[in-house]
């Protein structure tokens, strides 16, 4: 049985393409495999602190020697790592904002990828903690950025996959709702994104059950 947690980082709830295309995707892998349950994580109602001096002091402190005020500090880094350890599949919904991903999902990141705890280096080379998990993206963004004049400017899945690669998580897919501010794009966009997903073929996992 696969468990899926589901990142959301619009702001736009019910109208955010994200969502949808999130939502469409965690429909497809609930067909495709036996999903237990789906934790939802919505950085916009729960969102992570932004890094401060004592978030920082908490991650190098042993916990015995850590302050009251520091066991509270690294409680963030502690439950968005969990979430991720009880999770076999990570969906991430991600809308494009000012060429990147939300600042809530850095600030997300910025508490998960930690040295010594989700990543490591063994000489020299850095080792994630993260083992035999997928990842799938949902992209949503205004412009078209997986081809054509804006594809240079694509920073938003190029980081993702290398951040996320850098704590183990190499196994990515990214979907897209794109063009959704061109006119040209806008009204087959979503339906180009849903076909994606249904056409996709999804692996069999280790150890599925
Ligand atoms: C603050 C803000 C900044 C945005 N910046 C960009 C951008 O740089 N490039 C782009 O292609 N679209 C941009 N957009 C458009 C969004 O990526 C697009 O509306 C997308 O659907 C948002 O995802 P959501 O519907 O899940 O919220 C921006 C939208 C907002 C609200």
């Amino acid at each position: 049985m696969k468990k899926i947690l589901h990142i959301i980082s619009s702001v736009k709830g019910k109208d955010s393409f994200s969502i949808k295309l999130a939502d469409a995707l965690i429909d497809k892998l609930s067909s495709v495999y036996r999903v237990e349950n789906v934790h939802t994580h919505d950085l916009t109602k729960s969102p992570f602190p932004h890094l401060e001096e004592t978030h920082l002091g908490s991650f190098y402190t042993p916990d015995e020697a850590r302050t009251a005020e520091q066991k509270e500090a690294v409680s963030h880094s502690e439950q968005s790592v969990k979430e991720l350890m009880e999770a076999d599949i990570i969906v991430i919904g991600v809308p494009i904002y000012n060429f990147n991903i939300p600042s809530t999902l850095k600030a997300w990141i910025d508490h998960v990828v930690r040295a010594g705890f989700t990543f490591s280096y063994k000489d020299g080379v850095p080792k994630g903690l993260f083992t035999d998990k997928k990842v799938f993206l949902a992209i949503s963004s205004g412009g078209v950025f997986s081809d054509g004049p804006l594809k240079n400017y694509d920073f938003a899945e190029p980081y993702l996959r290398y951040i996320l690669g850098f704590i183990g998580l190499t196994d990515i897919t990214t979907f897209r709702i794109e063009g959704m501010m061109m006119p040209e794009f806008k009204d087959i966009a979503v339906q180009k994104a849903i076909d994606s997903i249904n056409n996709y073929e999804y692996e069999a996992m280790t150890a599925q059950v």
